[in-house]
């Protein structure tokens, strides 16, 4: 295009130099372009200054700050669960129906390692005078299952059971409390001293 086929605009824009006779127009970028391309620039300068200079924290230390919260949160509501309440549980051994449900809950979570009937397998003789971790009464048997002993296999049911299924299932075991097995599990504990 010879610049006599030129209009004002584009006359103003025309740069000076010439490549072999051919010329070129300097035409501004569009304004979202730019402004696109600023905003990057700055965001990218504030995350190498946070993150790489000022050495902010990864995501695996926000992973950790997260966890930690889950952690203690996951331990206040299992102590909170663990206050055993006499009355609570006085009406579930009270019943025979929550007693049964007691025993269902038993079958569902707890024979596999548990036995039959709490004969002991994996996991101690329920049915037995001797106690590994109370004193096997109500009350020691209530926060034992809440907690459990993860490390050596007994799971800590107070994450995975509502507070009435855990009163009903300490009713069970109370329920069975000297029972006669066929092949009931060596006794693992001492016999609680009675106050
Ligand atoms: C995966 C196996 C497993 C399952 C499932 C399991 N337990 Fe246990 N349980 C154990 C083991 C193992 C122990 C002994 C822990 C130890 O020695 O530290 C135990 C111990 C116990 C004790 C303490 C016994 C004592 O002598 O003091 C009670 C009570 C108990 N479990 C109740 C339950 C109930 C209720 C359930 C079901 C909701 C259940 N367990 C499910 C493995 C299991």
């Amino acid at each position: 295009m010879s610049e006599n086929n030129m209009n004002e605009e584009e006359k103003k824009v025309l740069l000076d130099h010439d490549y072999d006779g051919i010329q070129e127009f300097d035409f501004p970028l569009p304004l979202w372009w730019v402004t696109t391309f600023w905003l990057c620039s700055l965001f990218g300068a504030g995350y190498f200054v946070y993150y790489i200079v000022l050495n902010g924290p990864s995501l695996k230390h926000e992973y950790f700050v997260e966890e930690n919260k889950v952690m203690e949160q996951r331990e206040a509501f299992l102590e909170e669960l663990k206050n055993f309440k006499e009355e609570s549980y006085t009406t579930y051994a009270s019943s025979p129906e929550m007693v049964k449900h007691g025993e269902y809950l038993f079958r569902m979570n707890c024979v596999a390692c548990h036995e039959e009937k709490g004969a002991g397998d994996i996991g101690p003789n329920l049915t037995d005078e001797y106690w590994l971790y109370s004193d096997g009464t109500p009350s020691g048997i209530f926060p034992f299952i809440i907690e459990g002993n993860p490390a050596n296999g007994m799971p800590a049911w107070g994450e995975f059971l509502e507070e009435d299924d855990l009163y009903a299932l300490t009713a069970y075991i109370v329920s069975i409390k000297g029972t006669e097995h066929e092949n009931p599990k060596d006794p693992q504990g001492e016999i609680p001293e009675k106050e």
